[in-house]
């Protein structure tokens, strides 16, 4: 599996933390989309790096660090394709993942703990989408369809 990782300064330890450990851990391809400086930044570029390597089929996965994860799902959201997940315990973590076929996880840098944050990623990388319930299927398209509408597709 390929997981596209990213994050602003605010979320740079961290990012660097989880990569590491989803790398020897957990025995995923990472690929570091940046930041690699503590030095501000804006985390939207950032957002959009991962969310299109996901679109694009470059990576299977995306995990996204700001400060809170807050101003990463917003942008990551915006993205056709893109569900984005803000998780900040192991439970919403599964869920984002077996009911919603969250393909991001967000995480606040500085909210979060290290070991919560790499129990969050264990289960988010770990876990599957349930394919064979009809109401999770029918509430993701329903999102879907939303998506479309918003982009004024014909319907
Ligand atoms: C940066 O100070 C901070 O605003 C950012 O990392 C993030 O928390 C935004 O949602």
């Amino acid at each position: 599996m390929k997981v596209a990782i990213a994050s602003d300064h605010a979320g740079l330890e961290l990012k660097q933390t989880l990569a590491e450990y989803a790398a020897d851990v957990l025995a995923v391809q990472i690929v570091d989309m940046g930041t690699l400086s503590s030095e501000s930044c804006d985390y939207p570029e950032y957002a959009v790096r991962v969310a299109t390597a996901i679109v694009s089929g470059q990576a299977d996965l995306g995990i996204l660090i700001c400060g809170t994860g807050i101003g990463m799902s917003i942008t990551a959201n915006k993205i056709p394709g893109i569900s984005a997940a803000l998780c900040g315990d192991c439970y919403s973590a599964r869920m984002a993942r077996e009911h919603n076929n969250a393909n991001v996880l967000c995480m606040g840098g500085r909210v979060i703990g290290v070991e919560l944050a790499q129990e969050i990623t264990r289960i988010f990388l770990t876990a599957e989408p349930i394919m064979d319930v009809d109401r999770y299927l029918r509430r993701r398209a329903q999102i879907a369809t939303i998506e479309q509408g918003s982009r004024g597709e014909d319907r």
